[in-house]
């Protein structure tokens, strides 16, 4: 390791004690449709105990370039975050008043993800390090969002996240840094990608969730039934490509659409998807007590589609009859940002982790991977 952490020293009586460690930590995320830079203060007092501080967390959503093609296009996004990166970190920097030569590492995003994105990221931190001088740490996103909730609501090992976004759908046994054991995952489409090609087949904007769940406040519920793959088998494992088959089979039928068929589409497919998520989220449960039973339940929220009230709702009565904790960090850290990546680098620098120059982003990479192990 190039450099340790800063140490603040106080003296007490004849002794030197050391009162606190601190390192700040610049984040980069760019591995879908956000550019991303945040600059993170961790602190860790004599006895372990951990703080940590957003100093800067300046996001640039791409949501306008892809909009009008109802989903990310990997090409238009690479060139985004080459055009915008530079200046995104800048202002991280402004923001957090501090300047390059006060960062003691720097970690970006090296998959898994989009890879033109994840190249840009990773290779413009690698230039930064080498330039500077700096340990370079490299991130897998999944583990960002896994640690997230350390960072806003200290919550310790171990625990169970449900990470529900557009490119993810799991259930992982977070049991340390580098230490995650995937319970169960999705088949085929991730959940915040079946809100958006549901969305999309309706005539909705783009991103699809949002707009889903505007819509099914106003329809019937119990108009629709859709199937929920999957849920008669014990495996904690999610389908959605027939979910939304089921859906694009029914507009068919009742075509051309009124507002109120849309709607009533919407609210039905939104019951579907939480009556899914609940079941599923009660058997991960217990499948996690079984292999901690003297642990406290503890239940994490990360990913965009933990912006859904309705799915939120539902989560929270699973949990509260399981007998679970339930940590949702604000929604501004569920979604793509650079504090996730800057707070994931920051707990693996504290730890002596540091990656070599020729760490290759990766456009898959699972959380059990070896690589991970630290
Ligand atoms: O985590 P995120 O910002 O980006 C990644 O995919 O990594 O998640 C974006 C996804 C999109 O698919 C979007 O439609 C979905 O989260 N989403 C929602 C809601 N808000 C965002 N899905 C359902 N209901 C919402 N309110
Ligand atoms: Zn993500």
């Amino acid at each position: 390791m190039s450099k340790q952490t800063r140490t603040k020293i106080i003296v007490q009586g004849q002794g030197i004690v050391l009162e606190q460690r601190q390192s700040l930590v610049l984040g980069i995320e760019t591995s879908c449709d956000e550019t991303a830079a945040s600059i993170i203060a961790r602190y860790e007092d004599k006895n372990g105990n951990i703080e940590a501080k957003i100093l800067s967390n300046i996001v640039r959503s791409q949501i306008d370039e892809h909009a009008p093609f109802g989903g990310v296009v990997p090409e238009l996004a690479a060139r985004a975050h080459v055009v915008h990166l530079d200046i995104i970190i800048a202002k991280a920097l402004k923001e957090a008043k501090l300047d390059f030569n006060d960062i003691d590492a720097i970690g970006a995003t090296a998959g898994p993800g989009l890879i033109g994105g994840v190249l840009v990221g990773l290779t413009t931190a690698k230039a930064l390090c080498a330039a500077l001088d700096k340990p370079l740490i490299a991130i897998n996103h999944l583990e960002a969002h896994a640690l997230t909730a350390r960072l806003t609501d200290n919550v310790q090992f171990p625990y169970l996240m449900l990470l529900v976004s557009g490119g993810h759908t799991q259930y992982i046994e977070v049991n340390n840094i580098g230490d995650y054991k995937l319970l169960g995952t999705t088949i085929d489409d991730a959940l915040g990608e079946a809100f958006d090609k549901t969305a999309k087949m309706l005539g909705l904007a783009y991103p699809g969730g949002p707009e889903i769940e505007k819509s099914a406040k106003k329809g019937d519920a119990n108009r629709f039934k859709f199937p929920k793959p999957l849920l008669h088998e014990k495996r904690l494992d999610f389908s959605f490509s027939g979910l939304k088959t089921a859906v694009r089979l029914a507009a068919q039928k009742i075509a051309p659409l009124s507002e109120q068929d849309k709607n009533d589409i919407c609210a039905s497919f939104q019951k579907t998807v939480v009556d899914i998520l609940c079941a599923r989220t009660k058997d991960a449960l217990e499948a996690f007590k079984q292999t901690h039973n003297d642990k406290p339940l503890q239940l994490v929220i990360a990913g965009g589609v933990a912006a859904n009230k309705a799915i939120a709702l539902g989560l929270k009565q699973v949990a509260a009859d399981a007998n679970a904790s339930l940590i949702v960090p604000p929604i501004s850290l569920c979604t793509d940002n650079g504090a996730m990546v800057a707070w994931a680098a920051a707990e693996r620098y504290a730890l002596g982790v540091q990656n070599d120059f020729d760490f290759a982003a990766r456009s898959r990479w699972p959380l059990n991977d070896e690589s991970m192990k630290i």
